[in-house]
């Protein structure tokens, strides 16, 4: 099956040397950063918004930044995410009325599109909205919190997705390590988030590299 891209979420990284945590990332084998963005109402948690993303984007002026948007009001950060020089914005579904709409401004604001559902949302609420997207994200935890138990029983979406759009980045985010990375990769998933997974080990490079050799070829 095709290679796995592995994106590092920073969530529970030192996020005072938010910098250095992700350059430290990067330099270990990261592929992409995976940026988790929190507003305290579609998730019981807090994080960081386009200010900090664009502090943080001025430093790294090159890599892969991808915002996982778990927010009430995704429509509302498109242009400040833009500005951000954001790459890739992959917002839930679940609250809004119009994922046409928000799919069409992500695209006109220069950046790639994402759609995510939370484990209770079924697949088919995206199905109508997947060939005008780069990307779909299978959450594997509930969102908000690093550290929580890998949901296996989310592998059909993914199975179910991989059977239908050959082509289709799929990502899964949540509880992926090196003990659940070849699952996903069975499954279909070839863009990987893994945050305590990576972060809580002292050394990243062996962390990243663990990773990608969990997976069965
Ligand atoms: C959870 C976030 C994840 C989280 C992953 O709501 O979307 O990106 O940081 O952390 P782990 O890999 O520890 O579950
Ligand atoms: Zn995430």
């Amino acid at each position: 099956h095709v290679q796995c891209m592995i994106g590092p979420s920073i969530l529970n990284s030192d996020l005072s040397n938010l910098h250095s945590e992700s350059q430290n990332l990067l330099d270990s084998g990261a592929d992409y950063l995976h940026l988790d963005v929190m507003d305290g109402t579609f998730v019981p948690n807090l994080t960081f918004g386009h200010p900090v993303v664009k502090c943080l984007r001025n430093k790294i002026p090159k890599a892969f930044f991808e915002t996982h948007m778990m927010v009430q009001n995704p429509q509302q950060w498109i242009e400040p995410m833009a500005d951000a020089n954001v790459d890739q914005y992959t917002f839930h579904v679940e609250p809004v009325d119009n994922v046409p709409q928000v799919i069409r401004q992500i695209k006109e604001a220069g950046m790639k599109v994402g759609l995510a559902i939370k484990p209770k949302t079924p697949v088919d609420v995206i199905a109508e909205y997947i060939e005008s997207a780069d990307l779909v994200l299978i959450m594997t935890v509930e969102p908000g919190f690093g550290g929580q138990k890998f949901m296996q029983d989310m592998m059909p979406k993914v199975k179910w997705l991989r059977e239908n759009y050959p082509t289709l980045n799929i990502e899964v985010d949540g509880g992926v390590g090196p003990n659940t990375i070849d699952e996903c990769a069975k499954a279909g998933a070839n863009w990987i988030v893994s945050g305590t997974a990576v972060i809580n080990c002292p050394d990243r490079k062996q962390a990243i590299s663990t990773l990608k050799s969990s997976v069965q070829k």
